[in-house]
């Protein structure tokens, strides 16, 4: 069948492809470690679910208001004001299934046919797909691992046009696991405000930071740039909800509107179910939150440690979200049994096939220096797997 021409320039994403692929590896019986998934491998909070139990014995199970039941927007709005200091009304408030559905309906209402949208690098997949599936002309800018992948103000001033509408912003980041801190937002929101900017900021991972990091919000750094932000999050990381499917959005009412109406007509509301167990999450008790938080730090600098000893590899320490992003790049040009590895992709093949290790491309969030490694496994197994690492690093002809 003849595709619409939209759909040509879409590409699969490719943290779903690696994992799959290592999935498929170990449906076969290989033993394939993966560091490629994006989700904690903790489960759901038992009140969280019994509270999805509750809902369907109560026979909450019908449509909802489209932009979710004010139960769940009272609870996201209570949670913003006190964690974020941001104040918002019920009518700014939009749940969707997922903070990846919640960021394409803001793209597909704030981005013109033509416009271009600054996207720091190394992004997440999902935002270069969208910015295109919505028309626009994603202005990639490179930022620098000196700098620890963050966006700075002279970037955002040189990468800033008449043609420039939207900006995303990612803190704590995938892949990168960078924070900004206030004064660095301070800083690019000057830039915002003078350029009328738009910041899509994507907040999902707010509450894995490690090292003292607080987050805040770029919303909140300035009084007068709340109406130029549309502040997205979720509960799929913070909550180990991923299947759940329920992310929000927080925007200008018209924006919000906006992102409503679109919602009405392709998905209508989010799970019923998944609404009564999100009020749950943010309004019951938070321990698991911080128990997981506390078993991702120690993953973490374990995993820094060893990447950083092994020969040739050097990565910056992540102060937040569940991934780290070493530099493989001096790899490049050398060969394994033969082999020239030339990029990012190659790097990752000979992890998988050579270690049976899955780790995602760096390629895939744009920058061809790295790979990701998740640490979103067990001890055991991140230890395993990065002796597996060491071992393909040693096998590397000489
Ligand atoms: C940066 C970032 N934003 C958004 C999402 C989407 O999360 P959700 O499961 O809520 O759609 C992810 C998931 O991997 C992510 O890494």
């Amino acid at each position: 069948m003849k595709l619409a021409k939209r759909t040509l320039n879409i590409s699969p994403s490719p943290t779903l492809a690696i994992d799959g692929k290592a999935k498929k590896m170990q449906q076969e019986g290989i033993d394939v470690i993966s560091f490629g998934v994006g989700e904690p491998d903790f489960d759901t909070p038992e009140n969280v679910k019994e509270a999805g139990i509750k809902a369907i014995k109560d026979g909450f199970t019908k449509y909802t208001a489209v932009a979710g039941i004010e139960g769940l927007k009272k609870a996201i709005i209570d949670k913003l004001a006190k964690e974020n200091g941001l104040e918002f009304q019920s009518n700014q408030i939009v749940v969707s299934a997922g903070a990846k559905h919640s960021l394409y309906n803001a793209m597909l209402v704030l981005c013109d046919e033509g416009d271009e949208v600054i996207l720091p690098a190394p992004y997440w997949v999902s935002y270069i797909e969208q910015i295109k599936m919505a028309g626009g002309i994603p202005k990639v800018v490179e930022t620098k691992e000196e700098n620890n992948f963050r966006l700075t103000p002279e970037q955002l001033e040189a990468a800033s046009t008449n043609k420039t509408s939207l900006l995303i912003l990612n803190s704590p980041s995938n892949p990168t696991g960078a924070v900004y801190t206030a004064n660095e937002l301070k800083a690019l929101a000057k830039i915002i405000k003078k350029h009328k900017l738009t910041v899509i900021s994507d907040e999902i991972y707010e509450k894995l930071l490690y090292d003292g990091l607080t987050h805040v919000s770029i919303a909140a750094v300035d009084p007068e740039i709340k109406d130029q932000v549309v502040v997205v999050n979720g509960l799929s990381k913070a909550y180990s909800m991923t299947g759940w499917r329920i992310g929000y959005a927080a925007a200008p009412a018209n924006v919000a509107k906006a992102m409503a109406d679109l919602q009405s007509h392709s998905t209508s509301n989010p799970t019923s179910i998944a609404q009564k167990a999100a009020i749950e999450a943010l309004e019951g008790t938070q321990e698991p939150v911080e128990q997981m938080r506390l078993e991702f730090v120690k993953r973490r600098d374990y995993m820094y440690e060893r990447l950083n000893n092994m020969p040739g590899i050097t990565s910056t320490k992540p102060g937040g979200a569940f991934y780290l992003f070493p530099n493989v790049s001096n790899y490049y040009g050398k060969k394994y049994k033969g082999q020239t590895i030339a990029n990012s992709t190659d790097f990752a093949e000979i992890l998988l096939t050579a270690g049976k290790i899955a780790v995602v491309p760096g390629v895939a969030f744009g920058s061809e220096n790295n790979i990701r490694l998740s640490y979103a496994a067990s001890m055991e197994t991140i230890e395993e797997g990065l002796n597996r690492m060491e071992q393909v690093l040693l096998n590397f002809d000489s």
